[in-house]
């Protein structure tokens, strides 16, 4: 079962303007920030409530940010709902016809593992389902 919405994800162009521009409009500074080497992105984390918002910038041109800004503008990239049992949601969306970008759970920033759900099954909508690794 998917539980809370665990963030927004936003592609940036400009990490630094970015943050400094949440920081003002959430009234509060982020609480993390990150380097995912293995999506190429460098991440900022703010909570809101129960939530969070991440900032992301992609770090080459091989991201999937940096491709993401090729062809739109700045704006919210992914909605990540929070799941006890990513394996198990994995195999339940499959079987429900979901497409999956990735076919293994994989590290992902805020010490969370990941998989993403392809917008073309999701409505439109680039669909991260992660849970939370102590
Ligand atoms: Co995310």
């Amino acid at each position: 079962m998917l539980t809370n919405l665990e963030h927004l994800g936003l592609a940036v162009h400009d990490l630094e303007a970015a943050t400094a521009l949440y920081t003002t409009l959430l009234g509060t500074a982020p609480y993390k920030k990150e380097h995912v080497a293995s999506e190429a992105v460098d991440t900022v984390f703010f909570r809101v409530g129960g939530s969070k918002i991440e900032l992301l910038a992609g770090t080459s041109p091989d991201s999937a940010i940096t491709r993401f800004l090729a062809k739109k503008p700045e704006g919210i990239h992914h909605v990540a709902f929070e799941v006890d049992n990513i394996r198990a949601e994995m195999a339940r969306l499959k079987e429900a016809g979901f497409v999956l970008l990735n076919d293994e759970p994989k590290p992902g920033a805020d010490n969370k593992l990941v998989c993403f759900v392809h917008p073309k099954s999701a409505a439109g909508v680039l669909v991260e389902l992660c849970q939370s690794v102590i």
